[in-house]
């Protein structure tokens, strides 16, 4: 057929054939079908991770026994390997998993939104979807945040949440206020006001920041005080990347305070925090104060969907984007909004107040909290603090590169310098590999391991967890490092 003829059409449904190849048509490179994703096995996808994806990541998968597990499902509070063994996930993606894995509901809503044939890219058109979610979103919010933008990532979230602050405080005030030990996403933007050294690498970053301990009201005072140029302040509600770090309720409310006496607009970054996991819907509702700006994702995407969202209220938001000609500065990109991670966000929305899962988080995760100081007591040489709101819980070891047996060091110092007395990768590693549970390690104290679960988590899975990390610290350090450096060697 020649290429260039329309294919036949009939009423009923244009069966569209693909024209035959002529012998100089671009060739199919060797690619990989879904079929043969799926069945790739572990040697492969090491090689290609390697060779595609990230080397240097490998090492630490190496190190910790993860690069040994290949996901073929996952459902609810579990993952289940090649092997049928089934891994309880107390990681939770950083926070990206409220509804568990693979929920029926937001499923569902997805494969009807499918089989419905529904739109996804409206750019030129309103969407139903993206003007639902964001009057959803305005909804659960308190006070007058109102105004919402639509992204696909935490970090564009947050670049939105800079840039609309940034044009409401007015040229005249471009500093922004950022807290140490600060993760607040790694786009080039935001990369200004996230702390971490590692991440900041070398790049040239904007310089219009201002970098303040976390918690500390006074130093935050005297910035505003010394700083008429300082228009804005970023802060976590709970700091995650930082080891699971939480300010008292003063610290908020003299917060509010200072931001309305300075006129400097606070945005609060409940990414992590945010969607219920603190046991409020933001976390700063503990604290009965209201940012001027907040930002959303992870679990907004309900676990299957790559959604995050800019909160600000409108008298910001107006200010910085609310006529005809400053509109388009910051519309929604490319994907913003888009049909089917829209409407994941608002059956996930749905499902958090149907099924009671902020109640449940303080709930159970007050259980959680409990039952590890309990173990705290228990193991009192090796852990260190507890902390946390929720389910969003940080368990610190002490350090212990100093106290461990002579003999023994020079065998841990080989291996890789960020778990260098740390107790929490062996931990870590070893949780997994005799426990078949899955914690989440933390960017800048390697000392905290994070717990992160599904605001699903029943006190069963708790029980698990906390007995099999009882179990696991009754061996001793000694023997955790001995059993841990053995893993490395087999
Ligand atoms: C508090 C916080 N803000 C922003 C981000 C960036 O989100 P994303 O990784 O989706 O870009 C993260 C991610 O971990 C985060 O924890």
């Amino acid at each position: 057929m020649n290429v260039m003829t329309k294919p036949e059409t009939t009423h009923a449904r244009a069966v569209v054939k693909a024209p035959a190849l002529s012998p100089d048509a671009i060739a199919k490179p060797d690619l990989i079908s879904v079929e043969a994703a799926k069945a790739m096995d572990l040697a492969m996808m090491t090689d290609l991770f390697k060779a595609h994806l990230n080397p240097g990541q490998l090492h630490f998968m190496k190190l910790l026994g993860f690069h040994k597990v290949k996901v073929e499902s996952a459902e609810g509070m579990f993952y289940v390997d090649q092997n049928g063994r089934k891994i309880l996930d107390f990681f939770g993606g950083f926070g990206s998993l409220a509804f568990g894995h693979n929920h029926p509901r937001i499923l569902e809503a997805r494969k009807k939104f499918q089989d419905e044939k529904r739109h996804e890219i409206a750019i030129a058109f309103m969407s139903q979807y993206a003007a639902a979610l964001a009057h959803n979103l305005a909804r659960c919010s308190p006070g007058n945040l109102d105004m919402v933008f639509l992204g696909s990532s935490g970090s564009e979230a947050m670049e939105a949440a800079i840039k609309v602050a940034e044009r409401a405080a007015g040229p005249k005030r471009p500093k922004i206020v950022y807290a140490e030990n600060s993760f607040h996403g790694k786009t080039k933007g935001v990369l200004s006001i996230t702390d971490g050294q590692l991440y900041r690498g070398e790049f040239k970053l904007t310089d219009n920041t201002v970098r303040v301990p976390f918690a500390d009201i006074d130093a935050v005072e005297a910035a505003f005080k010394s700083d008429p140029a300082i228009g804005v302040i970023v802060l976590e509600t709970i700091q995650g990347g930082g080891g699971i770090v939480q300010a008292p309720a003063e610290y908020w409310q003299k917060l509010r305070a200072l931001c309305d006496q300075y006129g400097v607009l606070w945005v609060a970054d409940e990414v992590q925090c945010g969607l219920g996991r603190s046991g409020r819907f933001y976390a700063f509702e503990h604290y009965g104060v209201v940012p001027d700006v907040t930002a959303l994702a992870k679990s907004l995407g309900g676990g299957k969907s790559a959604v995050g969202a800019m909160i600000a209220s409108r008298e910001v938001y107006m200010k910085a984007y609310g006529t005809p000609k400053t509109a388009m500065i910051h519309a929604a990109a490319t994907f913003g909004g888009i049909g089917e991670a829209s409407i994941t966000a608002i059956e996930a929305l749905n499902v958090l107040y149907d099924e009671g899962l902020i109640d449940n988080a303080a709930a159970t995760g007050g259980y959680l909290l409990e039952r590890l100081h309990a173990l705290q007591a228990k193991h009192p040489k090796i852990i260190k603090d507890v902390r946390g709101k929720g389910f969003m819980i940080g368990l610190e070891f002490h350090d212990f590169s100093q106290t461990l047996p002579m003999v023994l060091r020079p065998i841990v110092s080989v291996l890789d310098d960020k778990l260098k007395g740390s107790l929490s990768g062996f931990v870590g590693a070893l949780l997994l590999r005799d426990y078949d549970v899955l914690v989440a390690f933390t960017e800048y104290n390697r000392n905290v391991i994070r717990l992160e679960p599904p605001l699903i988590c029943q006190s069963e899975h708790v029980d698990r967890f906390v007995d099999a990390l009882d179990s696991l610290l009754s061996r001793g350090i000694v023997s955790i490092v001995k059993d841990f450096v053995k893993s490395q060697v087999k």
